[in-house]
């Protein structure tokens, strides 16, 4: 299953998408702004494929302009749970050439919407480190929320050290028009 969109293409991750995954994920306009932010070997990266690629925990794409053969970047739907309806949600675009003209918003509203008519999700959960400005004001700009006293009640894990939780409810999901810089 895949997110459709009338901007982007989705695709499902192949193995000969790691080497270009890896470099991604490990140089510092990416790996800086994760929680996470250790250097990944190629045989963690490996072990990290061979755990997705057939899961239904988990769920990886690359996603790219419509009509450009090239993805920019990985979007994740991970550690759903069909009992609790949740999953843990996250994007990136890899290339800074590419953010900041509304391709990341547009990605995560096809990302969401999916997993909330597709997967039957009733919230998400993203991790976010607590300096990511820009992570936090994107997420909240769809609709994302830091922790309430209601939330607190819906079963996650925690986030890693120095990471927020913020979570969105599927009736919550703000819906944001395409931005003309993408035209
Ligand atoms: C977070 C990320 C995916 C945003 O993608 P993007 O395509 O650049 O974002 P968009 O152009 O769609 O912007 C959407 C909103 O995000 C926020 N945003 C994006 N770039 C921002 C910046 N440099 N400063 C502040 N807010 C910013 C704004 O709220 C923006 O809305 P606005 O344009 O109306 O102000 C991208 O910056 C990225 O890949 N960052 C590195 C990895 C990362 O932090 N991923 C999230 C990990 S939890």
């Amino acid at each position: 299953m895949i997110p459709s969109s009338s901007k982007l293409l989705f695709r499902p991750v192949t193995q000969s998408d790691l080497p270009m995954i890896l470099a991604w994920r490990n140089s510092d306009h990416v790996r800086l702004h994760m929680p996470h932010q250790e250097w990944i070997t190629p045989e963690r990266h490996e072990r990290w494929f061979q755990s997705v690629v057939q899961s239904e925990q988990h769920h990886y794409w690359l996603f790219g302009p419509l009509g450009s053969e090239a993805p920019i970047g990985l979007a994740h739907l991970k550690n759903h749970s069909p009992k609790d309806r949740c999953a843990e949600s996250g994007l990136y675009i890899a290339d800074p050439g590419w953010r900041q003209q509304g391709w990341g918003l547009a990605a995560y509203q096809d990302v969401l919407s999916f997993g909330f008519q597709e997967l039957s999700l009733l919230w998400v959960y993203a991790h976010i480190l607590q300096t990511n400005v820009v992570s936090l004001a994107f997420h909240s700009k769809l609709g994302f929320q830091t922790d309430g006293p209601l939330l607190q009640k819906m079963k996650t894990p925690e986030p890693p050290p120095q990471a927020l939780r913020m979570v969105l409810l599927r009736a919550q999901l703000h819906q944001i028009k395409p931005q003309e810089k993408m035209e």
